[in-house]
């Protein structure tokens, strides 16, 4: 690099700068697999000339390989949805005495990946001729998708994931609260939604005692726990008092709750449901903007055949089911080790085999996670390095690359234009 170029900042030429956006955004998404699909497919357009590389050694760039070849500028991605990183991510690139800087807006929540994406990126980069450090300031980018036709989605709520069970105590709101923390953790806005009228179980396992306040007296502020914006109906009652539903208060508790919370700028609410696919459930798929469902059960038979009728109500009214999640799969005992299936083995991946949608993750039944969460402080809180807190951090992964494949939606993208006639 010559003397005059580098005092004058000319480091970065369009050249060079095309050079390195190919390379970053030939990364391959850490989360493709999941999909069961190869990497984004890319058609080389063979007229063009061979990409210049200019590399200090040639084998060393995983990008120049045949597997993953970097995009060209006509290179066209057949499944555009499915593309990790395109270049509305990449922005403020500088290249100063050989020092690389760029930012990178990822679309899903992994804050966790983000060493080994800079480390792997950083590899690729610095085999340029004039890259000899890099510096990457990461960003979460989460867009807004669609939801079932016909409903409009709510102010300050981007995405709306509904966590639903057949059958009840199978772990659903210990899965939501775990969930809504790990994707908190990896970088996103969350909210919680207690939708659970009848036993609302949230305030306890995140151990809120206080009631939510209102500035306007029309709208709640939403609680807030670990970082997380909460509601829920446990924390507007006496704890102790019972309370007697009729089906019609029901859902207009829960609309009640989701529309007349506050909610700043979520990435995703997640909806902790009842059990069953009663009269909250339908509300949900009638008048709530829901982008996807997770399905928890446990492998047992009793809990499988419900979980099938909650799966087919979301088809039905077309919500996408993001997954499956088996809960208390097998259980190792604290003394001995030893290993066993109590609620019977494989039953969610037989279920996710025969409905064609993904098995996200198997939990056990573990002594911890039954703690953590009756003393108010979930697992990925109180125990966030722990194997558990892996297996929820990668429901959190899969879940959130799931939601960023689904349709984007553009209805909030422009300010509502109103004619007045005057
Ligand atoms: N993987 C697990 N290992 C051990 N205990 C668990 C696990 N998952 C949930 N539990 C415990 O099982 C009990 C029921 O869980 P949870 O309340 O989350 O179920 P639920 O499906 O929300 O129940 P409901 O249908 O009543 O809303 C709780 O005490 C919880 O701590
Ligand atoms: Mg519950």
């Amino acid at each position: 690099m010559g003397f005059f170029q580098r005092l004058f900042g000319k480091e970065l030429t369009k050249e060079r700068q095309h050079k390195i956006e190919r390379i970053i955004l030939a990364h391959p998404n850490p989360m493709q697999s999941v999909l069961n699909e190869p990497h984004p497919i890319i058609t080389d357009n063979t007229e063009t000339a061979p990409l210049e590389t200019n590399t200090k050694n040639d084998t060393a760039e995983p990008a120049k390989t045949k597997e993953s070849p970097p995009p060209t500028e006509q290179t066209t991605f057949k499944n555009k949805q499915h593309t990790f990183l395109t270049p509305k991510a990449l922005s403020n690139m500088t290249l100063k005495k050989g020092h690389l800087s760029f930012s990178l807006a990822l679309p899903y929540p992994c804050k966790s990946l983000w060493p080994s994406i800079e480390l792997a990126l950083t590899h690729n980069l610095t085999q340029l001729d004039e890259v000899k450090k890099v510096t990457i300031q990461f960003t979460t980018h989460v867009v807004a998708h669609e939801a079932q036709q016909n409903i409009a989605p709510l102010p300050g709520i981007k995405n709306i994931i509904a966590v639903a069970s057949g059958k009840g105590g199978v772990g659903k709101s210990t899965t939501s609260v775990n969930l809504a923390l790990a994707l908190q953790q990896e970088g996103a806005q969350v909210g919680i939604l207690d939708a659970d009228i009848y036993g609302p179980s949230i305030p306890t396992m995140l151990n809120i005692h206080d009631k939510p306040n209102s500035k306007d007296g029309k709208s709640m502020q939403p609680l807030s726990a670990y970082g997380l914006q909460v509601m829920s109906i446990g924390a507007l009652i006496d704890e102790d008092s019972p309370m007697i539903w009729r089906g019609p208060i029901v859902t207009q508790t829960l609309t009640q709750l989701l529309k007349e919370t506050s909610w700043q700028d979520l990435d995703y609410l997640i909806i902790d449901l009842p059990p069953g696919t009663g009269d909250v459930q339908l509300t949900l798929s009638q008048q709530i903007p829901v982008t996807g469902a997770v399905i928890v059960t446990t492998p047992q038979q009793i809990a499988l055949i419900d979980a099938k009728k909650g799966l087919k109500m979301f088809e039905k009214v077309n919500i996408p089911v993001l997954g499956i999640i088996e809960n208390m799969a097998t259980h190792i005992c604290s003394q001995c080790q030893h290993e066993e299936a109590i609620f019977g083995e494989h039953g969610g991946e037989e279920m996710a085999k025969q409905y064609a949608v993904e098995l996200l993750e198997s939990l056990p039944l573990d002594k911890h996670i039954r703690e953590d969460t009756d003393n108010g402080k979930p697992t990925v809180i109180a125990e966030p390095n722990s194997i558990l807190s892996q297996h929820y951090r990668s429901i959190a992964h899969k879940v959130a690359f799931k939601v960023s494949t689904q349709k984007q939606s553009y209805a909030n993208a422009f300010p509502k234009i109103e004619i007045l006639n005057t």
